[in-house]
């Protein structure tokens, strides 16, 4: 039905900017958070070389309950300040972790991943959840991965809530 597909070779800047683009065109007059959450988690696992795991933690009452994704079954409550996801709820800051052996609470849901970043999602002014994606690689994600997933997080910001 949709045919979202990555240009092969792209560079990262121009994989972001294809990816922003679907990630629009999916979820534009859609008003179902999980709907969105579930196409986006797919789209970013078809987009996105080299993962994993991709998809979302929600903001539930005070924790980050698992969300939509793709990949092996994940831990499913993280309490705000632990872990990779739980840091990036607790900073609002995006986690980018080249090896998560090193990172100090780091919690293993996929003895695959090696390494991982984390987004917030910001909702006006409010932390709605985490965007998460883990990949078998040592330093698989860079500043044009955390630039091009910001990017999107505010763009779809709305469309999750
Ligand atoms: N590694 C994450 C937990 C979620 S899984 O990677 C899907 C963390 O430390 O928060």
């Amino acid at each position: 039905m949709y045919d979202f597909a990555p240009a092969s070779a792209a560079d990262k800047p121009t994989l972001y900017a294809d990816l922003l683009s679907a990630a629009d065109a999916l979820t534009a007059g859609e008003w179902d958070p999980v709907a969105n959450m579930a196409n986006l988690a797919a789209l970013l696992w078809q987009f996105l070389p080299d993962l994993n795991w991709a998809g979302f933690y929600r903001m539930v009452d005070d924790e980050l309950v698992l969300g939509p994704f793709q990949g092996k079954p994940a831990c499913i409550r993280i309490p705000i300040g632990r872990g990779v996801c739980g840091t990036a709820a607790a900073t609002q800051q995006t986690q980018l972790v080249a090896d998560v052996h090193a990172f100090p609470g780091h919690i293993a849901c996929d003895a695959d991943s090696a390494s991982e970043i984390v987004v917030p999602v910001l909702h006006e002014g409010s932390m709605i959840g985490v965007i998460d994606l883990d990949s078998p690689v040592p330093a698989r994600f860079d500043s044009h991965d955390a630039h091009g997933l910001e990017a999107l997080a505010a763009r779809i910001a709305a469309r999750i809530d």
